[in-house]
């Protein structure tokens, strides 16, 4: 596995690549790696001929106040994983190599990056736009592979993608968790143990609202408070949002028809923790 650590060696790796016509799929990721990343990983690797990974803790996505600095980072280990992959290329720049003194330019997907998580994360998803567009411009890749833990990540992604005629195919891959239900997750590792034991009642509020539809309730309204009362009857959790929205559009869904996504962000203590479930009805 080569280890790339600037744009211009990376543009010159992925061009060799492309002239020999092999197929790149790339995986961006901020590191500390766990099951989830490693899916998309073998995802590529099923499905392109050269897998790239990308490892950048990308500064213009996270708020002033928000945990860049804590962010968990093992390159060593992450670096270990990906070789037993069997991945082509680890892509690890310096902030200072993606966003070099002078830098001015950022990518806004309106609207959509203003629901969700963007209401309390203002800046959050242009700062991703911004970085996923630069890093698709240095890799060049065929395929991307992106999780739908991040649901409205993934859609703006895919928009910016369609609006600004991208070469590449955006491929959505499915949410891996613990065998308890949790969403895998870096942040994940910021939990103490009754933080970790009372996150549970995320993947255990979103399975209530599966059951629930699947015994006929339609009134979005309904469902959300009753995934509303699961959270709050544990104590160390703070609910940031919960909501039903139509997952094109992340509008709220009025009534539960066709396809509605269930997505939510609740605190424990400093750790903010996202999870989602997508229904179909
Ligand atoms: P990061 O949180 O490291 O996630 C990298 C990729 O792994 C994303 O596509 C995310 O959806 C996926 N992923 C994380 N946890 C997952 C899980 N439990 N199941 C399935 N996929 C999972 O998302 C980012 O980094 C950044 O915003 C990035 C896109 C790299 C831009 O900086």
């Amino acid at each position: 596995m080569k280890i790339v650590r600037t744009v211009a060696e990376m543009r010159i790796l992925a061009r060799q690549w492309r002239r020999e016509g092999r197929g790149i799929g790339f995986v961006p990721t901020m590191g500390y790696l766990h099951e989830g990343h490693l899916s998309l990983v073998r995802e590529s690797k099923a499905r392109t001929d050269v897998t790239v990974v990308n490892i950048f803790v990308n500064p213009t996505q996270f708020g002033p106040n928000e945990d860049f600095k804590k962010y968990p980072r093992d390159l060593e280990k992450d670096a270990a994983y990906l070789q037993a992959a069997g991945v082509d290329a680890l892509f690890h720049p310096d902030a200072a190599e993606i966003y070099p003194p002078g830098y001015r330019t950022y990518v806004e997907v309106e609207g959509l990056q203003d629901k969700l998580c963007g209401r309390s994360r203002p800046g959050h998803f242009r700062g991703v736009a911004t970085v996923v567009l630069k890093l698709f411009d240095i890799v060049g890749p065929d395929r991307a592979f992106f999780g739908a833990k991040d649901a409205q990540q993934v859609l703006i992604i895919r928009r910016m993608a369609v609006d600004l005629d991208l070469d590449v195919e955006v491929v959505t891959c499915p949410l891996v968790r613990e065998p308890d239900g949790l969403a895998l997750s870096s942040r994940n590792a910021y939990l103490g143990p009754a933080e970790r034991k009372a996150a549970l009642v995320l993947s255990t509020g979103l399975r209530w609202a599966e059951k629930a539809v699947a015994a006929g309730e339609r009134d979005a309204g309904r469902l959300v408070a009753g995934i509303r009362s699961i959270i709050e009857a544990e104590p160390l959790a703070r609910i940031d949002y919960v909501e039903a929205v139509d997952p094109e559009t992340l509008d709220p869904a009025a009534d539960l028809r066709g396809e509605v996504l269930v997505a939510l962000a609740v605190f424990f203590g400093k750790t903010r923790l996202i999870d989602n479930v997508r229904l179909h009805l």
